[in-house]
Protein backbone atom coordinates (compact mmCIF):
# COMPACT_ATOMS: atom_id res chain seq x y z
CA UNK A 1 0.00 0.00 0.00
CA UNK A 2 1.91 3.06 -0.77
CA UNK A 3 0.41 6.98 0.52
CA UNK A 4 -0.46 10.05 -1.72
CA UNK A 5 2.23 12.49 -1.16
CA UNK A 6 2.18 15.67 -0.39
CA UNK A 7 1.68 18.19 -3.42
CA UNK A 8 3.06 21.58 -3.54
CA UNK A 9 -0.02 24.68 -3.64
CA UNK A 10 -2.42 21.33 -3.24
CA UNK A 11 -4.06 21.04 0.34
CA UNK A 12 -4.23 17.28 1.10
CA UNK A 13 -5.96 16.46 4.49
CA UNK A 14 -4.93 13.28 4.33
CA UNK A 15 -3.57 10.43 2.87
CA UNK A 16 -5.60 8.12 0.73
CA UNK A 17 -4.28 4.62 0.16
CA UNK A 18 -3.31 3.77 -3.52
CA UNK A 19 -3.11 -0.04 -3.99
CA UNK A 20 -0.79 -1.45 -6.54
CA UNK A 21 1.72 -4.77 -6.80
CA UNK A 22 2.91 -3.44 -9.84
CA UNK A 23 4.79 -0.12 -9.68
CA UNK A 24 7.33 1.64 -7.33
CA UNK A 25 6.10 4.86 -5.03
CA UNK A 26 7.90 7.13 -7.37
CA UNK A 27 5.87 5.64 -10.13
CA UNK A 28 2.72 6.36 -8.65
CA UNK A 29 3.76 9.26 -7.17
CA UNK A 30 4.14 10.75 -10.28
CA UNK A 31 0.83 10.35 -11.69
CA UNK A 32 -0.81 10.87 -8.54
CA UNK A 33 0.39 14.65 -8.82
CA UNK A 34 -0.48 14.33 -11.92
CA UNK A 35 -4.15 13.19 -11.67
CA UNK A 36 -5.13 16.34 -8.53
CA UNK A 37 -6.53 18.95 -9.85
CA UNK A 38 -9.26 20.12 -7.45
CA UNK A 39 -9.06 17.54 -4.58
CA UNK A 40 -11.15 17.79 -1.85
CA UNK A 41 -10.87 14.75 0.72
CA UNK A 42 -13.45 12.60 2.81
CA UNK A 43 -12.40 9.60 4.67
CA UNK A 44 -15.43 8.16 6.60
CA UNK A 45 -16.31 4.87 7.32
CA UNK A 46 -19.98 4.89 7.60
CA UNK A 47 -22.12 4.19 4.53
CA UNK A 48 -24.16 5.82 3.33
CA UNK A 49 -21.96 9.05 2.81
CA UNK A 50 -22.68 12.68 1.95
CA UNK A 51 -20.60 14.65 -0.51
CA UNK A 52 -20.55 18.11 -1.08
CA UNK A 53 -19.68 18.85 -4.83
CA UNK A 54 -20.64 22.49 -4.38
CA UNK A 55 -17.08 23.77 -4.86
CA UNK A 56 -16.84 21.47 -8.15
CA UNK A 57 -16.73 23.73 -11.59
CA UNK A 58 -17.03 22.14 -14.50
CA UNK A 59 -13.60 20.78 -15.44
CA UNK A 60 -12.71 19.36 -11.70
CA UNK A 61 -13.08 16.26 -9.55
CA UNK A 62 -12.80 14.97 -6.45
CA UNK A 63 -12.42 11.59 -4.50
CA UNK A 64 -13.50 10.30 -2.35
CA UNK A 65 -13.28 7.14 0.20
CA UNK A 66 -16.40 5.17 0.53
CA UNK A 67 -16.42 1.37 1.69
CA UNK A 68 -12.53 1.43 1.29
CA UNK A 69 -12.84 1.96 -2.60
CA UNK A 70 -11.67 5.20 -4.37
CA UNK A 71 -14.45 6.82 -6.07
CA UNK A 72 -14.09 10.19 -7.86
CA UNK A 73 -16.34 12.63 -8.42
CA UNK A 74 -16.22 14.68 -11.89
CA UNK A 75 -18.26 17.52 -13.17
CA UNK A 76 -17.43 17.06 -16.77
CA UNK A 77 -16.97 19.85 -19.24
CA UNK A 78 -19.83 20.64 -21.91
CA UNK A 79 -16.79 18.81 -24.46
CA UNK A 80 -17.10 15.78 -22.28
CA UNK A 81 -20.57 15.46 -22.28
CA UNK A 82 -20.85 16.11 -25.88
CA UNK A 83 -18.07 13.73 -26.61
CA UNK A 84 -19.32 10.94 -24.83
CA UNK A 85 -23.18 11.18 -26.51
CA UNK A 86 -21.38 11.09 -29.97
CA UNK A 87 -19.63 7.37 -28.78
CA UNK A 88 -21.43 4.45 -31.29
CA UNK A 89 -22.62 2.07 -28.51
CA UNK A 90 -21.02 -0.63 -30.98
CA UNK A 91 -17.55 0.38 -30.51
CA UNK A 92 -18.01 0.10 -26.53
CA UNK A 93 -16.00 -3.09 -25.51
CA UNK A 94 -18.27 -2.72 -22.95
CA UNK A 95 -22.09 -2.32 -23.90
CA UNK A 96 -23.47 -2.19 -19.99
CA UNK A 97 -23.86 0.92 -17.84
CA UNK A 98 -22.16 -0.88 -14.73
CA UNK A 99 -23.92 1.71 -12.86
CA UNK A 100 -25.47 -0.01 -9.79
CA UNK A 101 -28.67 2.40 -10.02
CA UNK A 102 -29.71 1.28 -13.51
CA UNK A 103 -31.23 -2.32 -14.16
CA UNK A 104 -27.75 -4.72 -14.82
CA UNK A 105 -28.41 -4.74 -18.25
CA UNK A 106 -28.93 -1.30 -18.80
CA UNK A 107 -27.22 0.02 -22.08
CA UNK A 108 -24.23 2.09 -21.58
CA UNK A 109 -25.13 5.29 -22.93
CA UNK A 110 -23.65 8.50 -21.79
CA UNK A 111 -26.76 9.44 -19.77
CA UNK A 112 -26.64 5.70 -18.32
CA UNK A 113 -23.43 6.74 -16.52
CA UNK A 114 -24.94 9.34 -15.13
CA UNK A 115 -27.88 10.29 -12.87
CA UNK A 116 -30.81 11.63 -14.32
CA UNK A 117 -30.81 15.23 -15.36
CA UNK A 118 -27.42 15.36 -14.46
CA UNK A 119 -25.58 14.27 -17.18
CA UNK A 120 -22.49 16.64 -16.17
CA UNK A 121 -21.70 14.66 -13.40
CA UNK A 122 -19.72 11.41 -12.93
CA UNK A 123 -19.42 9.40 -10.13
CA UNK A 124 -17.56 6.66 -10.54
CA UNK A 125 -15.26 4.01 -8.43
CA UNK A 126 -11.62 5.49 -9.48
CA UNK A 127 -10.64 1.70 -9.86
CA UNK A 128 -8.66 0.00 -13.03
CA UNK A 129 -11.30 -3.18 -13.95
CA UNK A 130 -8.39 -4.84 -15.02
CA UNK A 131 -6.14 -5.62 -11.98
CA UNK A 132 -7.19 -2.89 -9.95
CA UNK A 133 -4.70 -0.39 -10.63
CA UNK A 134 -5.78 3.71 -10.00
CA UNK A 135 -6.44 5.41 -13.04
CA UNK A 136 -5.19 8.74 -14.06
CA UNK A 137 -8.02 11.37 -14.80
CA UNK A 138 -7.85 13.37 -17.79
CA UNK A 139 -5.39 11.38 -19.67
CA UNK A 140 -4.80 9.03 -22.72
CA UNK A 141 -6.60 9.09 -26.18
CA UNK A 142 -9.91 8.63 -24.88
CA UNK A 143 -10.45 11.99 -23.04
CA UNK A 144 -10.99 10.19 -19.73
CA UNK A 145 -8.52 7.92 -17.65
CA UNK A 146 -5.64 5.77 -17.98
CA UNK A 147 -4.47 3.23 -15.82
CA UNK A 148 -0.64 3.71 -16.02
CA UNK A 149 -0.61 -0.42 -14.90
CA UNK A 150 -1.13 -1.77 -18.82
CA UNK A 151 -2.82 0.98 -20.77
CA UNK A 152 -5.76 0.80 -20.29
CA UNK A 153 -7.70 3.97 -21.55
CA UNK A 154 -11.06 4.74 -20.21
CA UNK A 155 -13.61 7.49 -22.07
CA UNK A 156 -15.42 10.71 -20.30
CA UNK A 157 -18.24 8.26 -19.01
CA UNK A 158 -15.70 6.10 -17.23
CA UNK A 159 -16.12 3.62 -19.94
CA UNK A 160 -13.27 1.30 -21.16
CA UNK A 161 -12.11 2.02 -24.66
CA UNK A 162 -8.79 0.49 -25.05
CA UNK A 163 -6.38 -1.96 -23.03
CA UNK A 164 -7.03 -5.12 -21.37
CA UNK A 165 -9.47 -4.31 -18.71
CA UNK A 166 -12.85 -6.04 -19.57
CA UNK A 167 -15.53 -3.30 -17.70
CA UNK A 168 -16.25 -0.10 -17.41
CA UNK A 169 -15.69 1.34 -14.20
CA UNK A 170 -18.40 0.81 -11.97
CA UNK A 171 -20.87 3.48 -10.62
CA UNK A 172 -22.05 2.83 -7.36
CA UNK A 173 -25.54 3.66 -5.95
CA UNK A 174 -26.12 7.84 -5.68
CA UNK A 175 -28.36 10.09 -5.60
CA UNK A 176 -28.10 14.21 -5.31
CA UNK A 177 -29.46 15.48 -2.69
CA UNK A 178 -30.90 17.72 -4.09
CA UNK A 179 -28.33 19.69 -6.20
CA UNK A 180 -24.43 19.26 -5.44
CA UNK A 181 -24.71 17.13 -2.61
CA UNK A 182 -24.21 13.63 -3.28
CA UNK A 183 -25.14 10.64 -0.96
CA UNK A 184 -23.04 7.33 -2.02
CA UNK A 185 -24.30 3.94 -1.00
S1 LIG B 1 -4.68 -2.73 -13.86
FE1 LIG B 1 -5.35 -1.19 -15.22
S2 LIG B 1 -4.65 -1.85 -17.14
FE2 LIG B 1 -4.04 -3.42 -15.80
Amino acid sequence: MLTKPSVPGVAIKSAVPIHCDVHSRRFHRRYENIQIETFGHQTRKVDPIEVDASSLTSGTSLVVTWRDKRVVVRHRTEKEGKDGEAVNLADLKDPIARNANLPADAPATDANRAAPGKEAWIVMVQICTHLGCIPVGQEGDAGGWLCPCHGSQYDGAGRIRKGPAPENMAVPVFQFIPNTKIRIG
